[in-house]
């Protein structure tokens, strides 16, 4: 004790150096790669948005290609994977399913599990970003009884993640561009952002020296919970639980449970431990959360009216402006996912599918970096002195 400094929460400790993701807090700045999000978001897609984390600038046309071929080569999935999917219950959670179907994927790829070797985690990223998709639309079509739709290369990135989700076989599946560009953003603003919860989670998982896979699955099991990417989830929850008290109405009425600390009950979309002035995906997702909106005629639905509702009154609350609260980004694409037509429990599964590549590159980061250790933080010991063992008689 004493020689090591309390932080929990890690409010105060720099785990790492790190080139990839850039955060200033009070400004609301995001950049990748010195990139700042807004002009990725609007003149990129996320495949180029892959290239750039994970090989430290955007593709030229060549690379592009390049890139692009080499990620739809590995869309599919082994077969053999169907019938571990299958062991699942049907209403099983699919962060519960996608944490198994990541962590077994290393049962299946031998030639991409040495973390050391640097071949091998090229093509684990490359798988891993080929197969998300494929994997999350698998655990959404078992969940509903529906077959599996084969990915199709001749799509982007989005479209074909849209077309093996809501496709089926007997019909023609036509991609609205629309839909696909806004989904193809909530992949760019999800895809990294620097030592989070599930980032720090895969760093440390990698830096035992486990399989790539592992150490994503580790970070699919760190993100699903509500303060962390299982925010969007919470967050739709809590607007069904509004509108069942009364909707639009009663916002007041939850909002002072809000405020009532003992209530336990959290603005869920609000509040980020970085961002406290705005969180800049927060203002490009509004911004696409009203284009999907209008596309699909659904302004008037009275869960986005709520939304908006609370968005409104909790911007102008004295409890929220004093302690810098302002909607995140889970706020704004937890309402476009449920717009499109993406059952609420997927929605943390779609984001785990986008972080990936924020977390391989993270972790390509760390295994490079020739100080890098395996991770093994200190504690402050407060618990029992020395003590002899009382016979059973005696306790
Ligand atoms: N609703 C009501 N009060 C809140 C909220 C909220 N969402 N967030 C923070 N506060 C209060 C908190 O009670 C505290 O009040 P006081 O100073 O009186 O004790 C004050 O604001 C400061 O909050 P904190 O808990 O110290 O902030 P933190 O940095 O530890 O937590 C957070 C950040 C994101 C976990 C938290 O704001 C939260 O739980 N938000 C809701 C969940 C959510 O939307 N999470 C998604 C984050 S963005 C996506 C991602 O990166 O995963």
């Amino acid at each position: 004790t004493g020689k090591f400094t309390y932080d929990p929460g890690f409010l105060s400790t720099a785990s790492c150096n790190s080139t990839i993701t850039y955060i200033d807090g009070d400004k609301g700045e995001l950049l990748y790669r010195g990139y700042p999000i807004e002009q990725l978001a609007v003149n990129c897609d996320f495949l180029d948005t892959c290239h750039l984390l994970l090989y430290g600038d955007l593709p030229n046309a060549d690379q592009r290609t390049d890139f692009h071929g080499r990620v739809t080569n590995h869309t599919m999935v082994n077969e053999q994977m169907q019938f571990f999917l299958r062991g699942f219950r049907r209403d099983a959670h699919p962060m519960a399913i996608l944490t198994g179907l990541v962590g077994a994927l290393s049962a299946f790829y031998h030639d991409s599990t040495d973390i050391n070797n640097p071949q091998h985690r090229d093509i684990a990223a490359i798988r891993l970003i080929a197969k998300m998709p494929t994997l999350v639309a698998m655990a959404y079509k078992y969940t509903v009884g529906q077959p599996y739709m084969y990915p199709q290369n001749d799509l982007s990135y989005a479209g074909n993640f849209m077309r093996m989700m809501f496709a089926t076989p007997c019909e023609t599946y036509k991609v609205n561009p629309v839909i696909e560009r806004a989904l193809d953003r909530i992949f760019i603003l999800h895809a990294d952002h620097e030592q989070n919860a599930s980032t720090s989670t895969v760093r440390l998982c990698g830096s035992s020296g486990t399989n790539p896979f592992a150490a994503i699955a580790a970070g699919v099991a760190c993100l699903w919970g509500p303060s962390h990417g299982g925010a969007n989830e919470a967050c739709l929850n809590m607007l069904g639980d509004i509108q069942k008290m009364g909707g639009v109405a009663k916002v007041g009425e939850f909002m002072n449970q809000v405020k009532d600390k003992n209530s336990g009950v959290k603005l869920m979309g609000f509040g980020h431990r970085v961002y406290k002035n705005y969180d800049p995906r927060a203002k490009l997702m509004r911004e696409t959360c009203h284009e999907v909106l209008g596309e699909l005629g659904l302004q008037n639905d009275p869960l986005f009216k709520l939304a908006m509702e609370l968005e409104k009154i909790a911007l102008e609350d004295d409890y929220f402006v004093a302690r810098k609260l302002y909607p995140n980004v889970d706020f704004y694409s937890g309402i476009v996912q449920r717009a499109i037509g993406i059952p609420v429990p997927l929605f943390t599964a779609i984001f785990a599918l986008a972080r990936t590549v924020g977390w391989i590159a993270q972790l390509n980061e760390m295994i490079a970096d020739p100080e890098y250790k395996i991770g093994r933080p200190r504690q402050l010991f407060v618990g029992a002195a020395p003590r002899d063992v009382p016979p059973l008689s005696a306790r």
